[in-house]
């Protein structure tokens, strides 16, 4: 028999403690129906996201206690430099405390007011980073991107066309760099090609302008390049890696997702003028360049994550895991994006509740049923989210999908539990009518989604006939 199974025996436990639907109801009502304010111990299953939630290994704990605390040019930061050189090839390596830290030297080093930055899609604190130093962020992902019924191998490729459209609308001295989001997060999860990415290196290097990766999931990505691209099956997910990055000249990344730790990141850049200015920043906000904002045990940890991440079992039992949580679902007739990414399933809010319009939310309304209902913890991935200004007419738009993400943490939750969530996807559908839409009544200036407060429509229950 083959290795069908997963691939690690559990070690250490976590009680999940049982409430009540009128309790949950009672707790997502105080958390004005936006449940990034429900206590996590009153949830069973929780996806909110897969970011710093995973189960670190045996060998990352032992890390954690051998850490070097030395405050410059500790062993754990050798350890860190020489295992991301090792695989992701670039010069510069500057930790930071996560994924955010990293864009905000980036950006705030690099991008001027009025500046340009392409991507795929942009997830939300790239996009807020990039508006906060006054640049645009734009989204350039292909059409097939933007489609969820589509299935195709590669949705996280970017529009060469709309790329080149950027280019000739805002001229490349506008255009510090490009990025690309390798898994693309907020399409879905879904991977970019190898021939994708080498296109759009060759078209940057023909403007002139560096190629960044948005590196948070890099593993899972070469997991889908190894699986899907022509030419890949026997190639090892390591190089695969390495010769994805040497396409461009640094990275951004948040060590919560692929890097299988609780908190970290690191930025990587070949340029050694922009490395030194993003440094300078580093000293000032996150601590001296061979810490970042880190402790020393928690760089051993990421070391030690990043080699365990490349483990092909690791990967198939990971990816394979998302896979059959979208299986369970289409059992089930629940309509989800195809095909399922690499860390999460991505719920079709406007086909499950077709009578909610896109103004009132139809993805957080079924995020708060999910929780009221089964307890489980989702994220709303639609309007609240993503609704924005359009910076050409000042008019407010919409984003082309309204996603209820399930993201899975790495190494937590078992088949089972996952069932469970299907089954709650599936009974909150056929809520269908009785549910009513949302409306926001305070928010934030920016990331909104974060802290909004939230109510049904016109003050009435979310579910009528309660
Ligand atoms: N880029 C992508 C593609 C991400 O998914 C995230 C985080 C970040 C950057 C920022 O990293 O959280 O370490 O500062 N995504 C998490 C999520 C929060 O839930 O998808 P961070």
């Amino acid at each position: 028999m083959d290795f069908a199974f997963e691939p690690y025996r559990i070690k250490v436990v976590e009680k999940i403690e049982r409430t009540s639907r009128e309790e949950r109801q009672r707790l997502l009502v105080a958390a004005g129906y936006n449940v990034f304010k429900v206590p996590s111990s009153a949830i069973y299953v929780d996806l909110l996201t897969d970011s710093g939630t995973g189960a670190m290994s045996d060998l990352q704990w032992s890390a954690l206690m051998s850490g070097d605390e030395a405050y410059a040019c500790s062993r754990s930061f050798k350890d860190f430099e020489d295992t991301i050189r090792d695989i992701f090839g670039y010069k510069h390596v500057i930790p930071t405390h996560q994924g955010r830290a990293a864009e905000g030297l980036l950006f705030t080093a690099m991008v001027k007011p009025g500046m340009v930055v392409p991507n795929n899609i942009h997830f939300d604190t790239t996009r807020a980073n990039v508006e906060h130093v006054g640049g645009i962020a734009l989204d350039c992902v292909d059409d097939a991107g933007l489609d969820p019924r589509l299935e195709a191998p590669f949705k996280g490729d970017m529009s060469l066309r709309k790329l080149s459209q950027a280019f000739e609308k805002y001229g490349k001295d506008r255009i510090p760099f490009v990025m690309l989001t390798i898994t693309n997060n907020s399409g879905g999860g879904q991977p970019v090609s190898m021939g994708n990415a080498k296109a759009v290196a060759a078209f940057c290097r023909e403007m002139g302008v560096p190629l960044i990766f948005d590196a948070c999931r890099f593993a899972e990505n070469a997991w889908f390049i190894q699986q899907r691209e022509a030419g890949y099956r026997d190639v090892g997910i390591k190089d695969i890696c390495r010769e994805m990055f040497a396409l461009g000249s640094g990275c951004t990344m948040s060590a919560k997702k692929d890097a299988l730790v609780n908190i970290g990141g690191f930025l990587c850049l070949d340029n050694d003028d922009w490395a030194q200015a993003a440094t300078n920043l580093l000293i000032l906000r996150e601590g001296f360049p061979t810490y970042g904002g880190l402790a020393g045990r928690d760089l051993a940890a990421v070391a030690q994550g990043l080699r365990e991440v490349l483990d092909p079992d690791y990967l198939a039992y990971r990816i394979g895991q998302v896979a059959r949580l979208g299986e369970r679902l289409d059992e089930l007739g629940v309509p989800h994006l195809k095909p399922t990414g690499g860390h999460a399933v991505y719920l079709d809010a406007k086909r499950m509740l077709p009578h909610i319009p896109q103004a009132q939310f139809p993805a957080q309304v079924v995020t708060a049923a999910l929780y009221v209902e089964a307890g489980v913890r989702a994220v709303e991935i639609g309007s609240l989210m993503f609704e924005h200004r359009d910076p050409d007419t000042g008019k407010l738009v919409p984003p082309e999908m309204e996603l209820v993400r399930l993201a899975v943490p790495r190494r937590v939750y078992t088949h089972t539990q996952l069932d469970y969530v299907a089954d709650a996807c599936a009974k909150v559908m056929a809520l269908g009518e009785r549910l009513n839409g949302l409306e926001v009544t305070w928010e934030p200036p920016s990331l909104r989604h974060f802290t909004a407060v939230l109510r049904p429509v016109g003050g009435g229950p979310l579910l009528a006939g309660l």
